[in-house]
């Protein structure tokens, strides 16, 4: 069964260069209306041009697409607003939002002005909450929705001098977790991608003699399987990257219990830390109660 986005409309952030720019061209590749978002500003998100989206828009036109260019920033609540609301005018709906747009400011945090701290945050974390803000209305009026969320490694393990970064990137994961939930009776899944690929934002940092086999289309069917009808899943991590697709999940291990009725000292816990943290036997939740549920379990009467 092909998929396909014939009378789908889809808004890609971030997507005049790198991985939105392979998501949005494959969309459109596939039948999808789409939106191209780009502030079209460097790596470090200073300065702007609509020159990134515009090339986008007609590539896609060129192939035979359908397309509009939009150079808000998603970081900012009313940029957000414009997107959605110009793509409704122009397209008449929203059925798929890739939250793709993104910029670096590394440092050791020791060394981080809380600035480069906020602006990473404000780009990654508020900008997809604003633009998924915006669309979510439309999708649930709809009773269909697509949201992708696109996390990192570094947010999902750390990497060092992108606490900013790291932190904006596992927030999407949290808001995920509970947009899931609220998105399940109106059809709109959310899920989130962690991708690997060789853009502007990693030069320098991959194999250079991988390069050619770390390219952005290959995270893309990931985005275009979670954004499809067939999909079915929602709130899971996809890790996507040089032909490797995998989920990441968090997980609780078994732990341990004592008698909820008697005191509990630091020393009983030192005692017992190896199986505390021991994950043989982990298993992951689908949602807060069903962890909370793990603590009731053991209360006894
Ligand atoms: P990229 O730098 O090629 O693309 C990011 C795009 O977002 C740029 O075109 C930029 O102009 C746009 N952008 C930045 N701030 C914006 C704003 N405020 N409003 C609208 N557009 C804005 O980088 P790449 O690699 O394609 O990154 C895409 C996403 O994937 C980012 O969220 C990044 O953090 C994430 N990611 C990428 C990885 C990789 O290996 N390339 C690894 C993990 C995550």
């Amino acid at each position: 069964m092909d998929i396909r986005f014939d009378g789908r409309v889809a808004v890609v952030t971030g997507a005049g260069s790198g991985l939105g720019r392979s998501h949005a061209l494959f969309f459109a590749s596939r039948g999808a209306k789409v939106a191209v978002n780009d502030l079209g500003g460097g790596v470090d998100g200073s300065g702007q041009s609509s020159k990134a989206a515009d090339l986008v828009v007609q590539e896609i036109k060129a192939a035979g697409g359908q397309a509009i260019a939009n150079y808000d920033s998603v970081a900012d609540a009313k940029g957000a607003q414009n997107l959605i609301d110009r793509t409704l005018q122009a397209f008449g709906q929203v059925d798929i939002l890739v939250n793709n747009a993104g910029i670096l400011r590394d440092k050791t945090f020791a060394k981080m002005a809380l600035a480069d701290f906020e602006k990473v945050v404000a780009v990654h974390f508020l900008g997809s909450v604003y633009v998924t803000k915006a669309a979510w209305p439309v999708m649930q009026e709809r009773l269909y929705g697509r949201v992708v969320m696109t996390t990192s490694a570094a947010g999902l393990y750390g990497n060092f001098g992108q606490t900013n970064y790291g932190a904006a990137k596992l927030a999407v994961v949290g808001f995920m977790n509970a947009l899931k939930l609220e998105g399940q009776k109106f059809n709109i899944l959310v899920n989130t991608i962690a991708p690997v690929a060789a853009t502007r934002m990693t030069e320098g940092l991959l194999p250079p003699q991988a390069l050619d086999r770390l390219k952005p289309d290959l995270v893309t069917p990931a985005v275009a399987y979670l954004c499809s009808e067939q999909c079915r899943d929602s709130g899971q991590v996809i890790d996507a990257g040089g032909g490797y697709y995998a989920r990441t999940q968090l997980m609780e291990s078994p732990g341990i219990r004592f008698d909820p009725s008697q005191p509990v000292t630091p020393e009983m816990l030192a005692a017992q830390w190896s199986r505390i943290t021991d994950m043989s036997g982990a298993r992951g939740f689908a949602a807060a109660n069903e962890e909370v549920m793990q603590v009731f379990q053991g209360l006894g009467k």
